[in-house]
């Protein structure tokens, strides 16, 4: 009965449906970023499954002609993180997805998970962007820390998707109010704006996506030079126009078959979203 409220979230179960997805943007004249759903993982056998999955994706994009139109986003939890020792684990993980992203012409992107785990993910950055120099991370806005990280991220080469940020963290870290948190998103969006990286601006917030849009005027960016992110199923509609104007657009497309975790993220973002959901158990 969930299954077409997934569906609308989630490209599929396995690794052709993400092609297929990937495809269908590309047609609209956007790029995908793929995520092979799985976090929160309690086996290193685990990690290496994930690693592996990763690692078919590549070769697969790689198969159909796609490395140009697609990258990947990787958690670092589903490549061991939390385990003991995790941090070298994941490390050497997603190392290797960055070794087949680049031999591909591809790049890898670190997604932020809750704030324990950022100074680990910093620092996993940090050594990936030594061999891999294109490697990405995303920060979020409603950390207290993250305008001064993104100051140290606004750098040559430096790529950074900026998103609100999707856990319930406490207020003794994170800003709480939607105010708050939209005002450090700006600060933080204009910091990278006038640096020297490459902004991904993660957020289907209307008025953030036109504020990104004045800013990147203001600091005479070329249209290259940063790029608008969005979730797969939401907001398509903005997603084809702002690439119709001729702007780098890029879809977060997740799949695979454990879509527990990212699925109730969606719902818990937007009233509406339960609403749907709820309706999917009473209308078949
Ligand atoms: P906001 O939540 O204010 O929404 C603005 C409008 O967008 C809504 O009014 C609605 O129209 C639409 N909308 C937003 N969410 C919706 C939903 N779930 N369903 C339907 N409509 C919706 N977070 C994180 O902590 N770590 C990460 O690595 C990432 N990665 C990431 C990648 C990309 C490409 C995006 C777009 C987002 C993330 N996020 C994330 C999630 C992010 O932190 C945030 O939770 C969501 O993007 C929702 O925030 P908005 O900026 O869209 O604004």
């Amino acid at each position: 009965m969930t299954r077409p409220v997934v569906d609308r979230f989630v490209a599929g179960d396995a690794l052709p449906e993400a092609l297929v997805a990937v495809r269908a943007l590309a047609a609209h004249g956007i790029d995908a970023t793929l995520d092979h759903l799985g976090e929160d993982i309690t086996e290193v056998a685990q990690a290496h499954r994930n690693r592996d999955a990763y690692l078919a994706l590549l070769d697969a994009l790689s198969r159909e002609g796609l490395g140009g139109r697609a990258e990947v986003s990787v958690k670092l939890s589903a490549f061991g993180q939390g385990l003991p020792g995790g941090h070298d684990l994941a490390l050497a993980g997603v190392r290797r997805v960055c070794e087949a992203a680049e031999a591909i012409g591809t790049t890898v992107t670190l997604d932020m998970e809750d704030h324990t785990t950022v100074d680990s993910t910093l620092a996993i950055l940090a050594e990936l962007r030594r061999d891999f120099p294109r490697t990405g991370v995303a920060v979020q806005a409603y950390l207290l820390r993250t305008e001064e990280d993104v100051r140290a991220l606004a750098v040559k080469g430096s790529r950074v998707r900026l998103v609100k940020g999707a856990y319930k963290e406490p207020s003794s870290v994170a800003y709480q109010s939607r105010r708050d948190i939209d005002l450090a998103y700006v600060r933080c969006l204009r910091t990278l704006m006038a640096g020297d990286g490459y902004p991904m601006i993660g957020s289907h917030d209307p008025r953030l996506v036109e504020i990104a849009v004045r800013l990147a005027e203001r600091y005479g960016r070329a249209p290259d030079s940063y790029e608008f992110q969005m979730l797969y199923g939401i907001r398509d509609a903005e997603q084809h126009r702002l690439a119709a104007e001729g702007r780098r657009v890029r879809a977060y497309v997740p799949y695979g078959a454990d879509w527990y975790g990212y699925f109730m993220r969606r719902l818990a973002e937007r009233p509406a979203n339960l609403v749907f959901f709820l309706r999917s158990f009473t209308t078949r």
